[in-house]
Parts: C-alpha cells; sequence; structure tokens
C-alpha cells in the first residue's frame, strides 16, 4: 500500500539523510525502481510528471500500475506516488482523486501572493486524504518536461512562510538545473540553503539531482535536503545500456531472440537499478525502511 512523503522526510530530515525521488516513464522503470528500493530496505518516491503521465496514458494508468506491482512484488518498504511539478490545483487534486499519494504544487511560475493562495487550495483538499504536498519557492533553473525555470534563489522570507502552509516538504531554487548541468555550473548556493534553513527548519527538496557531485550532494543533506529528485541521471544509464547492447549487435541476433523487447530493454532496466543504489548509497536511506 501507498503511504505519503511526510513521515520520510521528517525522518530524513531529523536524522540528515535525504529520500530519493526518482521520475518513471513505464513499467520497466517503475518495477525496476520498487524492486531495488525492497532490495535495499530504502523507503522511496515514485515521480511522474505531468508529461510522463501524458505517456503513459494518464493517472489511473500510473496508479494502477503502481498499486499491482506493490502488490505483486510484494513490496513492503515505504512508497510514496507522487505528483512531480503539478502545474495546476486541478492538476494535483486530479492526481489525488485518482490515488496518489503526495504532490507537489509548483506555483513557482506565479507571483509569490497566488503561489501561496494555490499552495494553501491543494493543501487543504490533500489534507482530507493524508496526502503530503511539496511546495516550491524560487525556480528551478533549465527545463523538465515542458516544465522552465530561471533559476532565481528561494527568499527565506518566503520559505517560513511557504513551510507553514501545512505542506510537508519545500522545493527551493538553490542553484539547481534540470536536466544536464551545463559546462559553466559550480556549485549549489550553500549560502541560500543556510539562510533558508536557518528562516524555515524544514525537509527541503533538491530538484535537479542529476549530475551533482558527490560531495556537494552530502553537504546540501547535512545542512537540510531531505529529498532528491532524480530524473535525468536514470534517463542517462538507461540509455547508455542499452546502447551498448545495440552497439554489440545483439539485438540482431536472431538466433537468441535479441529483438524480444524482455531482453532488450533489459539491460537498461539493470541499468536503473544499479543507478537507484548508487545514488540512495550517497542519499544515506538505504536501510531506512
Ligand atoms: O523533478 C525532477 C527532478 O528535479 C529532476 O532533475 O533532471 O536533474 O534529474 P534532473
Ligand atoms: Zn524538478
Amino acid at each position: 500500500r501507498l503511504v505519503n512523503a511526510h513521515n520520510m522526510v521528517e525522518a530524513a530530515h531529523k536524522n540528515k539523510f535525504a529520500i530519493g525521488h526518482f521520475n518513471i516513464n513505464n513499467l520497466e522503470w517503475t518495477k525496476a525502481i520498487l524492486e531495488a528500493a525492497q532490495e535495499t530496505n530504502t523507503p522511496t518516491i515514485i515521480a511522474t510528471s505531468e508529461g510522463a503521465i501524458k505517456y503513459m496514458g494518464g493517472v489511473e494508468t500510473v496508479v494502477g500500475m503502481v498499486n499491482g506491482l506493490l502488490n505483486n512484488l510484494n513490496i513492503t518498504v515505504p512508497v510514496a506516488l507522487h505528483l512531480d511539478h503539478g502545474q495546476t490545483v486541478e492538476m494535483c487534486k486530479k492526481a489525488i482523486d485518482a490515488g496518489y499519494s503526495s504532490v507537489m504544487f509548483d506555483g513557482s511560475h506565479l507571483p509569490y501572493a497566488d503561489n501561496v493562495a494555490k499552495t494553501k487550495e491543494v493543501v487543504a483538499y490533500a489534507n482530507q486524504f493524508e496526502v503530503s504536498v511539496e511546495a516550491e519557492i524560487g525556480s528551478i533553473g533549465g527545463e523538465e518536461d515542458g516544465v522552465v525555470g530561471q533559476g532565481e534563489l528561494g527568499d527565506p522570507k518566503e520559505a517560513a512562510e511557504v513551510s507553514k502552509l501545512g505542506i510537508s516538504m519545500l522545493a527551493a531554487g538553490i542553484g539547481n538545473i534540470h536536466g544536464k548541468y551545463p559546462e559553466w555550473w559550480k556549485s549549489l548556493s550553500f549560502e541560500t540553503l543556510q539562510a533558508l534553513q536557518q528562516a524555515a527548519p524544514f525537509p527541503m527538496v533538491l530538484h535537479g539531482g542529476s549530475g551533482i557531485p558527490q560531495d556537494q550532494v552530502e553537504k546540501a543533506i547535512s545542512m537540510g535536503i531531505s529529498k532528491i529528485n532524480v530524473n535525468t541521471e536514470l534517463q542517462l544509464a538507461f540509455r547508455d545500456a542499452t546502447r551498448a547492447y545495440i552497439e554489440a549487435g545483439k539485438d540482431l541476433d536472431d538466433v537468441n531472440k535479441g529483438f524480444d523487447p524482455r531482453k532488450l530493454l533489459a539491460p537498461g532496466y539493470k541499468a536503473l537499478k544499479t543507478t537507484f543504489v548508487e545514488l540512495t548509497g550517497w542519499f544515506g536511506s538505504q536501510g531506512k525502511a
């Protein structure tokens, strides 16, 4: 059974580790993450962007697939199903109605007052179903599934206010960027993170979790980051493993049916599991179920 993300991120914030949030796209992604979570005893957040939801057919498909796998694979570690970067109050409600246990309302594209008002609306609705809510202040640089941000740093005063709206976790711009980090990028803004945590000692979310050096990830966790969002890193791992399979000509092996999608997708699937284990090792969330 799905659980919300509240207790996970609370425990993470208190004990200085971070929960991994992993974006899924299909059955292989979901199965790989759930299996790896179970094998490593890791509480985990499975997330879908609005784009991924569309790709998979809709929220009911996602909820059905995730719940089916939780049962069939006997997953007993805490797993939350989370809407990533929900752009509207309606989308958040739709995900909650379908069975999501956690939602992000991303009002970073709105004027601050509207962001606050709509976050409150989502919290009021989510509370009725014990669904956890993530809000965002400032913005994340780069682009993810059509969500574009300028990378404004989070404001400590806003962090203090928004963290009191009944949310469970707060995303803030701290120099993080979606997608691959550009050449010129050097570091997260630890100054900003420190100021935010001083104003709001609260579970904070690091978006753009792919491609940040391990020492910076660990430092961010030690300073109050309690959830780390990973999408691109999984895509690259899947791409590399699939490319290696095809470049080795294994898909052309008619004798062993290398073209069977279950074989063709297997290396990528295994790479997803390996990436999960490596990253949750950095995050310190293994064995915390
Ligand atoms: O919301 C999802 C994450 O912020 C994805 O970040 O592109 O660095 O994996 P990423
Ligand atoms: Zn994000």
